[in-house]
C-alpha cells in the first residue's frame, strides 16, 4: 500500500457525502473529537473503547484504510466511532462539514506527513486557510492538539497556528486530561514507533479563545 498520497491530486476534489451526527453516532450529544490523518484508526478504536462518553471521528486520505476501519466499526458494533475518507483539508473546507467543526470539542493532528522538501510544503495538512476555518467555526474553549517527531514540522505547525490570534498555546500542565478526549494518554502507532526507536516527540496544545 502507498504510504504517501499527494493530497493536492484532483482525485480528492470530490468529497463523499458527510453523514449527520445522528447517522454517525448512537448519542450525537456526546463530546466530539476529530483526528486528522488517522491511518487505519487504531488509536481511535482504542480511544472509543476506553472512553465511551466521547464520540470519535477520523479522517484519512487512504481509502482502503477507511473502508477497513468502517467495516471493523460495524463488525464490533462500536457506537461512538466513525470515519470519513478524503483529503481532510477539502472536507473541512466544504460547507457540508460546518456542523462537525462547530460541534468539536477537540481536534488532533498526530504525526502528520512532514513533506520535507520546500516545494512540497503546500501538501502539508496544516495551512493558514485550514486554521482560519477552524478558528471561525470551532467553539470557544475547544482544543487543537499537534504531535510530531520532526522538529521543523513542529515549528512550522506552531507558527501557522500561533499566527491566528483566536488560538492560544497552553501548557500541558494546564490541561485537565481527565476532561479531554484522551484521559488515559493512549498512543498512536507512530508515537509507539517513535518511543520504541528513542525519537524525540514534540507536542503543543492550543485553545480557541
Ligand atoms: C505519518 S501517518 C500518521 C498516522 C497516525 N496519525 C499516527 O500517529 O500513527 C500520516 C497519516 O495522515 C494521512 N494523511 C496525509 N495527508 C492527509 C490529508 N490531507 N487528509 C487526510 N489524511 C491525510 C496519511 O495517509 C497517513 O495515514
Amino acid at each position: 500500500m502507498r504510504q504517501h498520497v499527494n493530497p493536492l491530486s484532483s482525485n480528492f476534489d470530490q468529497i463523499e457525502k458527510i453523514p449527520s451526527l445522528m447517522q454517525m453516532f448512537d448519542d450525537p450529544k456526546l463530546n466530539l473529537h476529530l483526528d486528522i490523518g488517522c491511518a487505519a484508526g487504531d488509536f481511535l478504536f482504542d480511544l472509543a473503547l476506553s472512553n465511551t462518553h466521547w464520540n470519535y471521528l477520523g479522517i484519512e486520505i487512504r481509502e482502503r484504510l477507511v473502508k477497513t476501519a468502517k467495516s471493523k466499526v460495524e463488525e464490533k458494533e462500536i457506537k461512538n466511532l466513525s470515519f470519513i475518507f478524503g483529503n481532510a483539508s477539502n472536507i473541512i473546507n466544504d460547507f457540508q462539514s460546518e456542523f462537525i467543526i462547530k460541534t468539536l470539542k477537540s481536534i488532533s493532528f498526530n504525526f502528520p506527513d512532514p513533506w520535507f522538501k520546500k516545494r512540497h510544503y503546500k501538501r502539508r495538512i496544516i495551512q493558514p486557510n485550514l486554521i482560519n476555518i477552524l478558528s471561525t467555526l470551532m467553539q470557544k474553549g475547544s482544543h487543537i492538539f499537534i504531535k510530531t517527531d520532526v522538529r521543523d514540522l513542529l515549528d512550522y505547525m506552531d507558527s501557522t497556528i500561533s499566527s491566528n490570534l483566536n488560538f492560544k498555546k497552553i501548557d500541558n500542565k494546564d490541561l485537565h486530561y481527565s476532561d479531554s478526549f484522551n484521559p488515559n494518554k493512549l498512543q498512536t502507532n507512530r508515537e509507539k514507533y517513535a518511543i520504541l526507536n528513542d525519537l524525540d516527540i514534540f507536542e503543543s496544545i492550543y485553545i480557541k479563545i
